[in-house]
């Protein structure tokens, strides 16, 4: 996390990971860092390194895949999600790409679950 974020926490949103032990974890995630879902995940370890971000964001690795189990109104998948996640594994219905996913406020009380590592 970066300086600053003590006084901008406002701004933040709740959001609920699964990770893929199957732990809960309720965390606050800032709307105003220009943060993505996986960064969020990354940011409290709540998967081990290496294990998810591996392609830095780009969409080209789905190591970041996630299931959304609450009925937020995303944004919809970009070509580039959409490609991804054809050719990854465990794909759901409510898979998503959590790098794809940028922190947004109407995402307050998010709920997804983290898919199996590849
Ligand atoms: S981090 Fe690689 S697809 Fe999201």
């Amino acid at each position: 996390m970066k300086q600053g974020h003590a006084q901008s926490m406002e701004q933040d949103i709740k959001i609920t990971i699964i990770d893929r032990e199957g732990v809960t974890h309720q965390v606050d995630a800032p709307t105003d860092m220009n943060m993505n879902l996986m960064e969020v995940v990354r940011a409290y370890e709540l998967a081990p390194e290496g294990t998810i971000g591996v392609c830095g964001g780009m969409a080209m690795c789905a190591s970041c895949q996630c299931y959304v189990l609450s009925d937020h109104k995303l944004p919809a998948k970009s070509d580039d999600e959409d490609a991804m996640l054809s050719e990854a594994f465990h794909v759901e219905e409510n898979s998503r790409l959590g790098c794809q996913l940028h922190i947004h406020e109407n995402m307050d009380g998010l709920k997804v679950e983290l898919a199996p590592e590849e």
